[in-house]
Order: C-alpha cells, then sequence, then structure tokens
C-alpha cells in the first residue's frame, strides 16, 4: 500500500533580506517516515525546518514555493492556524533547548499550558501524562522536574524536556532540529529509542536534523543531503548511504570518523557564500571530480535510479 504524502514542499526559495538561503527545494515526507537532512553548518538546514513550521525570523521570506500539509498550504494560512497546528499536530525540537522553554516559569505549567492550549485536561490528569512522557525521555525524577525552572537543570535534561515537549500531542509531523546533540550517547540511544517508538505508536512522521551518520544509519527511511541551501542528494538510507551519488555526499560520509581507525578526511575549502551569482554547481570549487562544465551549468536534481535523486553532471 503507498503510503500518504503527509509533507509536501514544492520549488520552495526562502530569502533573508536580498539573499536567497533555500533554494527550490522539493520534498515529500510520506506519513510514518523517518527523513535525515544532513550537511555542513550553514547550508540551511534549519532554516528548511523553521519554514515548514512557520517560525522563520522575521528578516526571512518565502520568495517562492509551496509546502503542503495534509493538503492544506501553509505559506497561506493564517499565524494563529499555524500557531494552532504546532503542537497539536506538529511538534518542533529547537536547535537552541533554550528556545523551546520559558527560562522564567516552572517545566510543570508549561507542559500544562502546552496541552490546554489544544484541549482541557485536570492538573492532576495533566501531570500523569507528563510524568510519563518524560520518564520516557530517562528523567526520572520527574515530579521534581515539574516544580523546576529550566536553570536548575542540566542542559541535557533541558533538551530532553524540549522533546518531551514536542512530542507530549503526539503530533502527526515532529521537525527536529539536532535534537541529541548535547547529549551523552546513552541518553542519545534512550532518546533515539523514543522517537522511534512514536513513530511507530502514532505513525508519526519525522524530519531531523543531524550532524551523525550513526544517527542517520539508526533512524532514516529517506535522507536528504543539503549544501548551500539546496538538495543535492535524496534517497533512501540504503542508497545514500550505501551507494552515495553525489561527490558532496560521498565526501561527508568519508569525513565521519570510522570505527576501525582510518583518519577522517574532512571536506577541504569550504561552502560558498551565499547571495553570490553563480551558473554551475555551487559545490564545483571543492570538488575533486569536477569537469569544466560544473562551472558553466548548475546540474539539476534528477532521478538517477528508482528514488534516488542526485543533483551532479556525473550522472
Ligand atoms: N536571521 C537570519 N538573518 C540572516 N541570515 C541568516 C539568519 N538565520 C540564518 N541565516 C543564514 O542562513 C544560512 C543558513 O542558516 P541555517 O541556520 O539554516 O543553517 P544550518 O544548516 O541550520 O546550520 P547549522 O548546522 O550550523 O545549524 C546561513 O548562512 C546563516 O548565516
Ligand atoms: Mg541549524
Amino acid at each position: 500500500m503507498m503510503k500518504k504524502e503527509l509533507l509536501v514542499i514544492e520549488n520552495l526559495t526562502v530569502r533573508y533580506g536580498q539573499v536567497e538561503i533555500l533554494k527550490n527545494i522539493n520534498l515529500i515526507v510520506h506519513s510514518q517516515e523517518i527523513l535525515c537532512i544532513v550537511g555542513e553548518s550553514g547550508c540551511g538546514k534549519s532554516t528548511l525546518l523553521s519554514s515548514i513550521s512557520g517560525l522563520l525570523d522575521s528578516g526571512a521570506t518565502i520568495a517562492s514555493g509551496e509546502i503542503y500539509f495534509d493538503e492544506r498550504e501553509l505559506t497561506k494560512v493564517s499565524q494563529e492556524e499555524l500557531r494552532q497546528l504546532r503542537g497539536r499536530r506538529m511538534g518542533v525540537v529547537f536547535q537552541n533547548p533554550g528556545t523551546s522553554l520559558n527560562p522564567i516559569r516552572k517545566i510543570g505549567s508549561q507542559f500544562l499550558e502546552a496541552i490546554r492550549s489544544h484541549y482541557p485536561i485536570s492538573t492532576n490528569e495533566g501531570n500523569e501524562r507528563i510524568l510519563k512522557m518524560l520518564e520516557k525521555l530517562s528523567l526520572r525524577d520527574g515530579k521534581r522536574i515539574l516544580q523546576s525552572y529550566p536553570f536548575e537543570l542540566s542542559g541535557g535534561m533541558n533538551q530532553r524536556i524540549a522533546i518531551a515537549l514536542a512530542m507530549i500531542m503526539e503530533p502527526d509531523l515532529l521537525l527536529a532540529d539536532e535534537p541529541t546533540s548535547a547529549l551523552d550517547v546513552t541518553v542519545q540511544a534512550q532518546v533515539i529509542k523514543e522517537m522511534l517508538k512514536l513513530r511507530d505508536t502514532f505513525s508519526t512522521s519525522i524530519i531531523l536534523v543531524t550532524h551523525s551518520m550513526g544517527i542517520v544509519a539508526q533512524m532514516a527511511d529517506q535522507v536528504g543531503v543539503m549544501y548551500s541551501g539546496e538538495i543535492v542528494e535524496y534517497g533512501s538510507k540504503a542508497n545514500v548511504l550505501r551507494s552515495p551519488l553525489h561527490p558532496y555526499t560521498k565526501a561527508l560520509i568519508n569525513a565521519v570518523p570510522s570505527l576501525v581507525g582510518s583518519i577522517p578526511q574532512g571536506i577541504p575549502g569550504s561552502p560558498p557564500s551565499f547571495g553570490v551569482e553563480r551558473r554551475g554547481c555551487s559545490f564545483a570549487e571543492r570538488c575533486t571530480l569536477r569537469e569544466s562544465k560544473c562551472f558553466s551549468q548548475k546540474p539539476k536534481l534528477r532521478e538517477i535510479r528508482k528514488g534516488h535523486w542526485s543533483a551532479c553532471w556525473r550522472y
């Protein structure tokens, strides 16, 4: 059976001021699917998530394109409608957990408010539900946590609380921006397990931004590789990790420290600055396989094998 398309992004272009940051992004996320987004710092991963959740910075504009969530076109709906969608149907875990939590209010009341903005619930019932969720994310001292302010807890705890807050409404889509980067490996494993369980239990789709290929290997169904505001490769985890097509993806995978002792190569050079017009491929300067064509013509994202897309002239 074909799974339902929950999120469809078509030709999305986003600018900060005059500078184009996201360029013509196309993506589909099916229900129950986990899409991992990878790419170097500054390539636009957080901007992509904020475009979907309607939480772009005030200086940013959606210059063109559409975002369909369950067939509703999000770039046209009101702020109030977006606010209703967030929380209830779309959970957001921000890259900086400080953004998710109000520093001057106790954790318990923040959770209750989040739930009550969608339906009425008694304090006892609410707390019970919150404690269960905290426990799932290895936050055992739940009663104390509910009575605490964020500053009284460690960064790793706040990170998990932010994840719990995004998951408590059992959303259809979870947008998680580096949700486990501040956690030690044991807790990270627990959080990954809970996100997978959320998907299995409530058919939640997840878009997960991560720098860790290990997390991609554990969690992804599909993988999107971003470079300089574009998707340069997209496909199933097996295809992208085992037989990457784009030289940038290969370089990213080689940049990961491996357990067998080979020294990570890193990717020589740095990404191009945004706002500079270029005719060719944005990775050409750093690419070891470039040809003259790569500097003069831009390769489009094309389906090279079934379900496996790449933007490179070599294919
Ligand atoms: N509020 C803003 N105003 C202007 N430019 C911004 C703003 N926010 C981000 N940018 C720029 O947009 C580009 C993409 O940023 P973004 O935060 O989306 O990248 P990222 O892939 O999430 O990076 P990281 O891995 O470091 O989190 C960067 O060049 C950044 O400098
Ligand atoms: Mg980011």
